[in-house]
């Protein structure tokens, strides 16, 4: 968050109650929520127990709410069975079977209409031909597609099967995707022929290809749609075009009911280490929560469109694309393309054709759209809105009044939800119907959700306005797992302080005089590029693996459209040319980036010097790094650099 961010929201006084438009429109009931607090306040774990009963359709009930004997493996619903697919489906078959659940557009503009019958069937058509290519329960299966319709029937299909899915985003390398299949040990990979994107086609196969050649043993075949057409090479014996593998495939698939903690997916995450983390997610906690949060977050009812824009390669698009409105039995906009194609009006016309009334997306989209200017928007009819989310990054309170007035029509609440992918669900954000918004808030902890700000002592901070350290201090449902394959680094990354007692979130917030949240940013190394959780010891081992590079720092830089840029410090080996290094260098290191992680690691901006700046202990002074790449002078004491004279170097000047 840049300065200017932190000056504007410590003096937020500006208060959003619902609007009586959308009240008109609310589905849920004021009181109803408000009596949702006391009764998770009188006992969480009944408070859970009963949204489970009423929400979800289990196959065997479960006896035993909630198994803490392992703590902090917490085991939600352990005794009760059901199947993530039936719940989001088979149970739409009855009364709902002809509504919409997917209006899936192409980058080219092209629109499909997906009903609940016809979603239904493909899904059980591709589980039985996963099945038919020995997938069994409990093996993993990689899904590496394009954002279409396709991908949500492929982690249906999983779910449907008891297989555990791993999306991996299409912006991911193949060295990427290839630790993922490994650290997964997956038996498939589902992937395309291609993706479009602003006219462009996203090589998937071909990355595809370049991971199973990197290793990637434990992989029997893999799964081809045909999106693109173009000319790919398919490797006989392994590869199969998703149309042939379908042939003769039943359209009756039985699911296969799994127990309430059996892994739904493993979706990786960046953390303070070199190595992505598998976060293990559960089926029936997690099926939960994405439940309650659509209708207390997005108050969703029977007529909405709800359009969340996020990819499924990450958790907003499992939650809020793939599980959460399905399972609700609501209509959902699938969006192959990006927003600024064939113009910056894409998000908006799509509103307008689509009748969107539920728009989710992320503050660096809205800056970037912003940017691009009124006139633009206002060329739309955006009047089906009546209700807009964010998510991913804190919203500067500009960004926020924008899409309030300009996109809102000043009659829309914004949601701003803080989760994570450990999360699984919104843990803090507003229930429309009842909350006053504030811009820049993401205000109070849902039901049953023990949100605090404590010291390093794990005591409760309790002035306003002092920031801490965001906890959570009572499990929760959709609550991560495990880190898949490691459950020591499971305690070590989230449960390394006061005891033990609390979830660390890794985010520092404070409360404001009414008790707000204000999320102030991560505690780690962790950065947020355009809502993308990053981690700088990634990039540092990405930018060191190149020959040339002997050693390198990586910080975040405040950018007004990202959020944080990507900014490297690089020491090469060998002398350091007179006169300067050559810009060629840059964008080979860049292009480098790229293919060991994906293009949004790669660094906005290389800075070469003789050596980082250390302690005489060696450390290197990643605070005096962040000084610098924001151009601020420096105003600390540099005289316990072990190498003082290299600060001209690093900031340019030399
Ligand atoms: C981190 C989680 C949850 C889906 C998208 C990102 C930051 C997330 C907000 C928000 C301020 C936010 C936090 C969090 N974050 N939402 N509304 N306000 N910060 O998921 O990649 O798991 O990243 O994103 O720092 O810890 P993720």
């Amino acid at each position: 968050m840049s300065e200017d961010n932190i000056e504007s929201t410590l003096h937020e006084d500006r208060h959003f109650p619902p609007s009586a438009d959308f009240i008109r429109t609310a589905s849920t009931n004021a009181d109803k929520l408000a009596s949702l607090y006391t009764q998770a306040e009188q006992n969480n774990t009944e408070f859970w127990a009963d949204q489970a009963r009423t929400e979800i359709d289990w196959q065997t009930p479960f006896s035993t709410t909630l198994d803490s004997s392992n703590a902090p493996f917490f085991r939600w619903f352990p005794d009760g069975k059901l199947n993530v697919s039936y719940n989001c489906l088979d149970r739409q078959l009855e009364h709902n079977a002809d509504k919409t659940a997917i209006i899936f557009e192409a980058d080219n503009g092209d629109v499909e209409y997906i009903s609940y019958r016809e979603l239904h069937r493909r899904v059980c058509v591709f589980a039985n031909t996963l099945k038919a290519q020995g997938i069994e329960q409990g093996d993993r299966v990689i899904i590496y597609m394009p954002m279409i319709a396709e991908a949500v029937i492929a982690m249906q299909a999983c779910a449907r099967i008891g297989a555990i899915h791993s999306v991996v985003f299409g912006g991911f390398s193949s060295s990427s995707l290839k630790d993922r299949i490994e650290d997964t040990q997956a038996k498939l990979v589902i992937t395309a022929d291609g993706g479009n994107r602003g006219g462009r086609i996203i090589e998937l196969k071909a990355t595809t290809d370049g991971a199973l050649e990197q290793g990637c043993d434990s992989i029997n075949s893999v799964i081809v749609l045909q999106r693109t057409a173009h000319d790919i090479s398919m490797q006989s014996g392994r590869d199969i075009w998703w149309h042939d593998a379908e042939q003769g495939q039943s359209e009756q698939c039985e699911p296969t009911w799994v127990d309430a903690t059996h892994p739904l997916f493993i979706l990786y995450t960046s953390g303070s280490t070199g190595k992505p983390k598998g976060i293990q997610h559960s089926s029936g906690g997690y099926l939960l929560n994405a439940i309650t949060t659509m209708r207390w977050v997005f108050d969703i009812n029977d007529s909405d469109v709800f359009w969340c824009t996020a990819d499924v390669g990450w958790i907003t698009g499992h939650t809020y694309v793939a599980y959460g409105p399905l399972a609700t039995g609501s209509t959902i906009v699938i969006f192959e393309g990006v927003p600024t194609y064939p113009d910056a009006g894409r998000f908006w016309d799509m509103c307008q054709r689509h009748c969107v009334s539920i728009f989710y997306t992320a503050p660096t989209a809205i800056r970037a759209l912003m940017k691009a200017g009124d006139e633009i928007p206002n060329k739309y009819d955006l009047s089906q809105l009546r209700l807009l989310g964010t998510v991913g990054e804190p919203i500067n309170p500009k960004a926020w009044m924008w899409y309030h007035t300009v996109i809102g029509k000043e009659k829309c609440p914004i949601v701003d939800t803080w989760w994570q992918t450990e999360t699984g669900a919104h843990m803090v954000a507003p229930m429309p119907v009842t909350t006053i918004t504030k811009p820049g808030s993401c205000t109070r902890a849902l039901p049953g959700i023990d949100a605090s700000i404590v010291n390093d002592d794990g005591d409760e901070i309790t002035k306003a306005n002092q920031g801490g350290y965001l906890v959570i201090r009572q499990p929760w449902p959709s609550m991560i797992q495990t880190v898949w394959g490691d459950d020591q680094r499971y305690k070590d990354t989230y449960w390394p302080m006061f005891d033990g007692k609390y979830y660390l979130a890794g985010d520092s917030a404070r409360r404001d005089e009414e008790g707000y949240f204000w999320i102030m940013g991560r505690i780690d190394d962790v950065l947020n590029v355009s809502g993308h959780r990053l981690g700088t010891m990634e990039i540092e081992s990405a930018i060191v693996s190149h020959p040339q590079v002997a050693e390198a720092a990586v910080v975040g830089q405040p950018h007004d459209i990202k959020g944080e840029a990507v900014f490297a410090y690089v020491v090469l080996k060998g002398e350091r040319p007179a006169g300067g290094v050559d810009d060629t260098l840059t964008q080979e290191l860049r292009a480098w980036v790229g293919e060991q992680i994906g293009a949004i690691a790669k660094p906005d901006d290389i800075r070469y010097a003789d050596n980082l700046p250390k302690t005489r202990s060696g450390k290197i002074m990643r605070r005096l790094l962040r000084t610098i790449a924001k151009g601020e002078e420096i105003t600390s004491d540099t005289s316990t650099l072990e190498n003082e004279s290299i600060l001209p170097q690093l900031q340019g000047k030399a």
